[in-house]
């Protein structure tokens, strides 16, 4: 059944089966479940299996994005930015809705399929920027806490949808014929996909800390240096570009912060301290429930910003638990602690620091965005969104993002992200990562 829709002044068009999907549950994706189809170079009936459990989880997945997209305000997703963003999910779907009918049991079609993941995520690449400008256009007519209640579901969900299809395609391509040809991998050895499972944290905070200290010379003419402790050369299994990701953005708040407290001649200290993941009852012992205590309310899965109901976290996909390989070594993780001069946050701020679009950063710059100005300076504060992979990010604060965002990739995978202020002094940031099973043994 086809059913056509006019939002935004674009006719929109869809088929009785999104809302079938729609309303199928959601089940919490855990790191084991994107390792399970094996190391790479996969063989075909692996990289089939993996092609196979993608298609089983994605429609649902954007159908419950454009459910939720829906059920806001008429007026809200009329706005051009929203509904292109709704559009996209659209697109997408119908695109997948013709392979989700049957098995993929071909090269050939895993070939096709791929494509169509690799479309999938070029299509949603700025989804962020357009929200945020979308929503600062729609000001008017949703409240701020909507807003939020709304982004942090969506933006959630999203991490995972990205990370499933981009799994499939790296999956695909480090297992092409001349992957097998070339001796072991050498430039990627420790990774399965998107995960790597040699991932060094203090690498990434040196990499991180190099982009964030050019931004902040550009914008400041000093930056403070970053003293690295703790155990740098401890490694652990996780998705790097999540760690990068979080980590760019603590560091732009702590660079931003020691400079404009006048304090950039004292370093900013990030410590590396393994397996401190307080209290966590999984966490020392390596057992198949890596995931265990992964909610569905941390992946942006429950659909509470369109009060609907779409299962609990016990519930399953199409595709069981039981299919998922046991993982008997787990590394625990990592807590990261980055501690900064520069002043504290006033406990009135404290309080809004994670709602999306709270910012301290050029109130004047921000208003004048607000009030719908000239294009170029909603520009500037566009231009300062960041999102892994795709939105550019060149600016040091921006619109408020870079918290909330940081803590629901964080969150994922059942980590964390807590603010301690010292206000008048500085700030110190602890960030958790829980580590996915040690792969290596898996095949033994
Ligand atoms: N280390 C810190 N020291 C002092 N204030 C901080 C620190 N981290 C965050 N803040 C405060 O919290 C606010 C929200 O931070 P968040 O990272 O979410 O947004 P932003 O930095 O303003 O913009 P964006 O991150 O989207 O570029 C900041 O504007 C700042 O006032
Ligand atoms: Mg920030």
């Amino acid at each position: 059944m086809r059913k056509t829709q006019i939002i935004g002044g674009r006719m929109v068009q869809w088929y009785g089966s999104e809302v079938e999907y729609s309303s199928l549950p959601l089940h919490p994706l855990t790191l084991a479940d994107l390792v399970k189809h094996g190391r790479p170079p996969l063989t075909t009936p692996q990289l089939l299996s993996s092609a196979n459990f993608t298609l089983s989880i994605l429609p649902a997945r954007l159908a419950h994005r454009i459910q939720s997209l829906q059920n806001l305000p008429f007026i809200v997703v009329s706005n051009p930015h929203i509904s292109k963003i709704h559009a996209n999910y659209i697109h997408s779907l119908s695109t997948l809705l013709p392979w989700a009918q049957h098995e993929i049991t071909s090269l050939e079609d895993e070939i096709k399929f791929t494509e169509v993941m690799a479309d999938l995520v070029q299509t949603h690449s700025n989804t962020i920027s357009i929200l945020a400008r979308g929503f600062l256009e729609a000001r008017k007519y949703i409240s701020p806490k909507e807003v939020t209640r709304f982004l942090d579901e969506h933006l959630r969900a999203r991490i995972g949808t990205r990370l499933i299809a981009e799994q499939h395609l790296s999956l695909h391509f480090s297992s092409q014929p001349h992957a097998e040809i070339m001796h072991e991998s050498d430039e990627a050895p420790g990774f399965i996909g998107v995960i790597d499972t040699k991932l060094k944290p203090a690498r990434i905070v040196d990499h991180c800390a190099n982009i964030v200290g050019e931004i902040c010379e550009l914008k400041y003419g000093v930056r403070p240096s970053v003293v690295i402790n703790g155990e740098p050369d401890y490694s652990f299994a996780h998705v790097p570009a999540h760690l990068e990701y979080i980590m760019t953005e603590l560091l732009k708040n702590a660079f931003r912060a020691t400079v404009e407290n006048g304090k950039e001649r004292e370093p900013i200290e990030v410590t590396i301290a393994p397996k401190d993941l307080h209290g966590d009852a999984n966490a020392g012992e390596g057992h198949s429930n890596v995931g265990s205590n992964i909610r569905n309310t941390k992946q942006g899965n429950t659909d509470i910003a369109s009060g609907m109901f779409t299962g609990t976290s016990t519930s399953t996909s199409p595709t069981s638990d039981s299919q998922i390989l046991p993982l008997k070594h787990s590394t625990p993780g990592v807590t990261i602690r980055i501690r900064d001069r520069g002043g504290g946050i006033s406990p009135e701020n404290l309080a809004h620091i994670w709602d999306y679009s709270f910012t301290t950063f050029n109130e004047d710059q921000a208003s004048s965005t607000l009030s719908g100005g000239g294009s170029g300076s909603g520009m500037d504060a566009l231009n300062a969104m960041t999102g892994a992979g795709g939105d550019g990010g060149n600016s040091l604060a921006g619109l408020g993002y870079g918290l909330p965002l940081g803590r629901a990739y964080a969150e994922y995978f059942g980590g964390g992200i807590e603010v301690k202020s010292l206000w008048g002094w500085g700030t110190d940031v602890y960030l958790k990562l829980r580590g996915v099973g040690r792969v290596d043994r898996e095949r033994e």
